[in-house]
């Protein structure tokens, strides 16, 4: 049997590390995915190709009288990392439904972003995976996106060591959904009128894991900390309602208090700070990093499409790459 998978990225609007707490958060899919084509193959072989993948390349080189590219040097590690979550996300899901069993699969994955910059690609794969194993072992492509999003959390935490189910259940359900971690629980809401976002990425230089680790050791020292987490915690029911009723200017102002608490956690850089700036500057309601910060996303919102459009300007002189103007519906598709 042949699987194709369509797995769209997500952004984190508000809440992100306090949502690794306990607290809830608010999540989006964008209207970008990874791919998956697959088919089942005899034996227990697992074949991966990650065709059209974009690598953060560590060094080219070129030949300069036919400017012919000579050396390519990935970076090994992105590989790697795809890799344990294709592999993990397959063993928890036979282990759930054929315990014992392993199957064998051939895999290609296409991601339009790279690895890594706060904009969901582990989670993709992860969800992406367990789909494609659930279709396969069950023989349905009508899966039961609650098993989905519950045997990718779980591939989350396993790789990770501790991770929310704020993306896993993102991406599985789509549109801009209130996470609360405790049930797990992914609620849709949606706002009456149409949110012009900008969301791109820059560099990032730690990884999600290493983050939560840090914010975790800065909760167990001082007293102070939890306190930015409830306070985030806050900032996530009030946008939920800002949201619902179609504020723009309100949530625009809880992104920028929401980013101010990301600042005090100590997971916003120097470059961030700026590109943050200048987009408030142009007249962005509200900009922030998104996801585990260290680098990587940032969300802003413009007052209209138009004004999207200048925003994306600004944030390209400054170096970073825009992948999206909107927000997008859909989750996980088979
Ligand atoms: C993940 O995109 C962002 C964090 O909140 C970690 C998590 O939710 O697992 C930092």
């Amino acid at each position: 049997m042949k699987f194709f998978i369509r797995v769209p990225l997500k952004v984190t609007l508000f809440g992100e590390h306090a949502v690794v707490h306990g607290k809830p958060a608010i999540a989006s899919t964008l209207p970008i995915h990874v791919s998956i084509e697959a088919m089942d193959i005899d034996g227990d072989r697992l074949i991966i190709t990650f065709n059209n993948v974009l690598l953060p390349i560590e060094s080219l080189a070129l030949d300069r009288k036919n400017t012919k590219i000579i050396e390519v040097k990935t970076n090994e590690e992105t590989i790697k990392k795809f890799i344990n979550y294709i592999t993990t996300a397959l063993d928890i899901c036979e282990d759930e439904v054929r315990p014992g069993k392993r199957k064998g699969f051939l895999i290609d994955l296409k991601s339009p972003v790279p690895t890594g910059v706060g904009l969901g690609t582990s989670a993709a794969v992860s969800v992406g995976t367990i789909m494609l194993c659930l279709a396969s072992y069950l023989s349905t492509t009508d899966v039961e996106k609650n098993l989905v999003a519950k045997l990718s959390w779980a591939t989350e935490q396993r790789v990770q060591g501790a991770a929310s189910p704020m993306d896993t259940y993102t991406i599985t359900f789509g549109g801009i959904r209130y996470i609360d971690p405790s049930t797990p629980k992914a609620e849709f809401i949606e706002s009456p009128i149409k949110m012009n976002f900008i969301i791109g990425y820059t560099q990032k230089r730690f990884t999600t894991g290493m983050l939560v680790r840090v914010v975790k050791e800065r909760l167990r020292k001082l007293q102070s900390m939890t306190h930015i987490i409830d306070a985030i915690g806050g900032v996530v029911e009030e946008a939920k309602n800002y949201i619902l009723r179609g504020d723009v200017e309100s949530v625009g102002m809880l992104m920028n208090i929401n980013h101010g608490l990301l600042d005090a956690l100590g997971v916003v850089t120097q470059e961030h700070h700026v590109i943050v700036n200048m987009l408030r500057e142009a007249g962005a309601l509200g900009a922030k990093t998104s996801g585990a910060g260290g680098g990587g996303a940032f969300i802003a919102l413009a007052r209209d499409e138009k004004h999207a459009e200048i925003l994306k300007s600004v944030v390209k002189t400054l170096g970073a790459t825009v992948v999206a103007t909107s927000l997008g519906f859909s989750g996980v598709e088979i």
